[in-house]
Parts: C-alpha cells; structure tokens; sequence
C-alpha cells in the first residue's frame, strides 16, 4: 500500500509530542535536518504551522495533527493519522508536557489536575498506542524526555514532580515488560532546566515570576541527545553533566539538597510580586513559539556554564556535608 508522504523505504518516521516550541520544536527542527518524515504534535494550530513550516524549509516531509496529548482518544487518532501518511513509526518522542509552579494549597485543583492529565497520562497514552504498532513492525523506539524532575522534587512544583516520577515507574516497568522485543527500545531522558520556552509558558501562583537562569541548558544540545537515542538507543540519559551531577549530590544527601533550593525558591517568593496565571496548562501555548525562552541575565558560555555548575554542586555538597556532621555531633 502506497502511502502519502512515503519517499523511501529508507526514510524515518517520526512523531514528536508537543513540538510546537522548545524542546520539541528543536527536537523536529533537527530530526527535519536529518531528512526524517515527520509528525509534529500540540494543541495549538497557529504554532504548529509555523513549525512545520520550518521543517519543510529544512528538507524534510513534516505535517501535524492538532492532538490534546491527555486525551486517550486524540492520541489514538494521532497514530492512525500517522499510519495513514506514511505507513508505520520508527520513533515516537513524549515531549508534551507543562508545569504549574507555587505553593501547592495556592494552585487551583483543575490546574494540578490537568499537569497529570498531560504529562502522567500524555506519555502513557502515547505509549499506549504507539507500543502495538512497534509490536506489529517489530521494531521502534519511544524517547520520553523525563526531566531531572523524575528523580528529585522540582520545588514548589509537587505535581510537576509526581507526574516525572510517575513516568519513570511507567516506563521502567514497560522497559522490562518488553526486554523480550530486542529492536523495542524505550529511552527515557533526564534534562535539568532548560532554556526554553517552557518557563514562559508555565503556571505561576503564590507570586512568583521568574526567569530562567543562566546555568540553563541548550535545548537544541537536548535535542541532540534525543537524536543520538535512535542511533544508539540507552534506557537512561543525563544529557548534560550538571543533570548527572545534580542527580548524584540528591542521591547522597537527598533531604538537605532539597531543602536547599525550596529555600532558595522560598526566599524568591517572599518578594514575589507576580500575578497568578494559569499559563498553558487548559488552552494551548500563547506566543512565543520558539526554541529558546527569555533569560534572566547575560548567558553564559557552555565551558563557562559547566565550571559554574560543577562549582555549585561542589558548594552544594560541601554545604551539606558541613550541615550533616553539626547534626552528628
Ligand atoms: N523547561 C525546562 O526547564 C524543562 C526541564 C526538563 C524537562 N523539561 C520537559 O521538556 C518538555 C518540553 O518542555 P519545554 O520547556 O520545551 O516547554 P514548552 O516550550 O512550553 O513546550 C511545550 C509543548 O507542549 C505542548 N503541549 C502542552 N500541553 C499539551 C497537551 N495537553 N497536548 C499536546 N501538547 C501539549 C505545547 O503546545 P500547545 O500548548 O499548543 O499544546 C508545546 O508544544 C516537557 O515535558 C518538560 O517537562 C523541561
């Protein structure tokens, strides 16, 4: 069977969840450079045209479908969809996701509500019906761009961080269910902040308003671990030392690492003057639909942003062990 955007047994199909900005939307931009055919997947239309748009400009045969990733029936339509354009799937990429960042008694129960809907529920609805058609092919590889959130609470974002950590026990137990598929790979990736558009587009209650950091990481340098996976797909990434380190110094001394930065946040909300906005949590993304968010202060250089990073944790450590000791004693 013939199908539309077919142009050779040899071209990748690829599906990409919430790739109308950020993360996603450098992710297609660079799977559009490496020739893939492409299925880019958000809420929001007008985005989702101006991406595909630039994909096809970079060579690539990319179309969307208009998908609410916490609906199990959209979801199901977006890999009918899918396999209707171009035939079968070799990689699907969860991205999708939002954030809703306060005081958790301050955040309206719809908005908590609908951070699992999207992100708990988005990936394991892609999961859901993508893991049958990799059955039937034989082959597949599903990325999941987790977040450092999986491992240690995102502070003042419970929810964000029960909807990552879910992910993870989702996706570890499907990891084991299909050790038995071995050309099924499930990958899952651990990303600290980025910087995005995702700080821009969150929910924001309890006064805060902030800006990225500087320390944030390139999210065009994430998409390129997420290419990589389908080159060499791993069960587990850190794609940037800082993700790794932070995920070491938690796994030492856990309580106090995060004690530390909901102190920093704490401090942060005390002169917080911001309004409560409900972001991109029940309607699709507002402008910008870009790669890149806005930053709080000048950036800082990749070599630059790795001392200040290593720096910081060795701080951090260093802080922590001085605390644990004077409780020892
Ligand atoms: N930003 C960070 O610091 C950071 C760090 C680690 C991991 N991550 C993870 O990276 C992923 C992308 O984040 P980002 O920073 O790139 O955010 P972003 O720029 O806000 O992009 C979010 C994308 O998801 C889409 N989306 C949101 N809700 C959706 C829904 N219900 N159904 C379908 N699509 C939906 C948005 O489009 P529409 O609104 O039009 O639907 C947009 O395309 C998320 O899973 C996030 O948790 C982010």
């Amino acid at each position: 069977m013939k199908h539309r955007g077919q142009t050779s047994l040899t071209t990748k199909i690829a599906v990409i969840t919430g790739a109308s900005s950020g993360v996603g939307l450098a992710t297609a931009e660079l799977f559009a450079k490496k020739r893939y055919n492409i299925i880019l997947a958000a809420r929001g239309v007008e985005a989702l045209e101006k991406a595909v748009s630039k994909c096809n400009a970079l060579g690539s045969h990319t179309v969307y479908k208009s998908t609410d990733m916490s609906s199990a029936e959209e979801v199901k339509e977006l890999v009918e969809y899918c396999l209707s354009q171009f035939g079968r799937i070799d990689v699907w990429v969860n991205n999708a996701g939002v954030m809703a960042s306060g005081k958790f008694e301050d955040i309206p129960m719809e908005i908590h509500e609908q951070v699992i809907k999207t992100n708990l529920m988005g990936y394991m609805h892609g999961a859901y019906y993508v893991l049958p058609v990799f059955k039937q092919q034989n082959q597949g590889i599903l990325i999941n761009n987790v977040s450092i959130g999986g491992y240690l609470p995102a502070p003042f974002s419970a929810v964000y961080s029960a909807t990552k950590s879910g992910i993870k026990g989702v996706m570890s137990g499907l990891q084991s269910e299909l050790s038995i598929y071995p050309e099924i790979h499930i990958c899952n990736i651990y990303p600290q902040i980025q910087r995005s558009t995702g700080n821009m587009h969150s929910a924001k209650y309890s006064g805060l308003d902030f800006k990225i950091p500087p320390f944030a990481a390139d999210p065009m340098e994430t998409a390129k671990v997420i290419y990589k996976l389908t080159l060499k797909p791993k069960k587990d990434t850190f794609p940037d030392v800082s993700s790794y380190m932070i995920k070491l110094i938690h796994g030492i001394f856990p309580h106090t690492f995060t004690n530390l930065i909901t102190a920093v946040m704490r401090g942060m909300m005390k002169q917080a003057k911001g309004k409560d906005d409900e972001g991109n949590i029940l309607k699709p993304s507002k402008e910008p639909h870009q790669v890149y968010g806005e930053t709080s202060t000048v950036l800082l250089s990749d070599s630059t942003k790795r001392l200040v990073s290593i720096g910081l944790i060795i701080g951090i450590g260093l802080y922590t062990a001085t605390r644990i000791r004077k409780n020892i004693n």
